[in-house]
């Protein structure tokens, strides 16, 4: 049995979904891999700090959080560290990197994570910023201090998106991706499809914790927009800055449109995707009338989709969650074991 000791930055929706899921499965895992994940640290600026040289059971922390006093009512130590400083000080084995995303710099989280693999720590992260935009220099560093970098949840959350896309898709040839890249803006759709209010569908997305802290970043877009960026780099094999991602979000769709196309027997969707053309990759991400009889139609909800267009296989389209706490939790978990099982 190997005994896995982990830090986490940030204790929000993912984090705790995480958590959640080692409370309830934990010991399959030990005995299915032999693998046994401690949470020895955790900073996060907003739900306090916490350091247990030995670990904290996972149920534990779950109940704490359901208290008034939250992790600070737990009987460890309660250091006055930051994230950072949580990273340079806990010997921890991986730190898995959750905070909140920024797609403009990839800041704090570009920093947390090049601290942890320049200290030989594995990382595993679902945030988008710093995957979208600066990629290559965090898997070059992980190389050069022979540590690993988990990105799977940051694409359709804890559906492997990117590990079929990169170790069963590639060899394939894909020429294009294309998909229903973001829950909430399907989530929002679908329900205004069923007669809801934008503000009261985007209301539930965020009670969901489908949304983005700032869900501009959703309804606007950009949170589809890094994701192709994303699958551009991973999948297709080709660089492409963010901002070369044209880019439309949601906010201009109206009822109007949704009843009109609901008598066609349309759905409005918010349709990422990334092509390899003779003039380099195009990539968008834009609201698309589709035909009932399209693949992608049908995804409703917070569910996602993607198609890999491909020289042998021709088209193969991947439907699973797209967003949520354990959703999401379970692509950290699906990378921990990645990285740890091969050790
Ligand atoms: N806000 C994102 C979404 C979360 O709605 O898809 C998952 O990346």
């Amino acid at each position: 049995m190997k005994d896995i000791k982990l830090a986490l930055v940030g204790f929000g929706n993912v984090a705790q979904g995480f958590v959640q899921i080692l409370a309830q499965d934990g010991e399959r895992y030990a005995r299915d891999y032999g693998l046994c994940f401690h949470i020895n640290a955790i900073a996060d600026p907003l739900k306090g700090t916490l350091f247990a040289p030995d670990g904290v059971p996972p149920a534990e922390l779950l109940a704490a959080m359901a208290t008034p006093g939250g992790l600070s009512s737990l009987p460890y130590d309660h250091p006055t560290w930051d994230a950072l400083e949580m990273i340079q000080i806990s010997p921890v084995d991986a730190v898995v990197e959750l905070s909140y995303t920024n797609l403009q710099t990839g800041e704090p989280a570009t920093t947390y994570i090049s601290e942890a693999l320049s200290r030989k720590k594995h990382v595993v992260t679902t945030n988008k910023g710093p995957i979208a935009l600066h990629y290559d220099t965090l898997t070059q560093l992980a190389r050069v201090h022979e540590v690993k970098l988990g990105v799977e949840g940051t694409v359709m959350s804890g559906t492997p998106t990117l590990r079929m896309g990169m170790h069963c898709m590639l060899p394939a040839g894909v020429t294009r991706v294309q998909g229903i890249l973001n829950g909430t803006t399907n989530y929002i759709l679908t329900q205004m499809e069923s007669g809801m209010s934008y503000a009261d569908a985007l209301a539930e997305a965020q009670a969901q914790g489908y949304a983005e802290a700032d869900p501009t970043g959703d309804v606007e877009g950009f949170d589809a927009a890094a994701k192709v960026a994303i699958l551009t780099r991973l999948v297709l094999g080709a660089s492409l800055p963010l901002e070369q991602v044209e880019r439309q979000g949601i906010t201009g769709v109206t009822v109007a449109d949704i009843e009109q196309a609901k008598a066609a027997h349309m759905h409005w969707k918010l349709i990422g995707s990334a092509e390899i053309t003779p003039d380099g990759v195009k990539a968008s991400v834009k609201p698309v009338c589709l035909p009932d009889s399209h693949p992608l139609a049908r995804v409703s909800g917070a569910t996602n989709a993607i198609t890999f267009s491909t020289a042998y296989l021709g088209d193969v389209t991947l439907i699973g969650p797209g967003a949520g706490r354990l959703q999401t939790g379970m692509a950290v978990i699906e990378d921990l074991i990645e990285i740890f099982k091969s050790q």
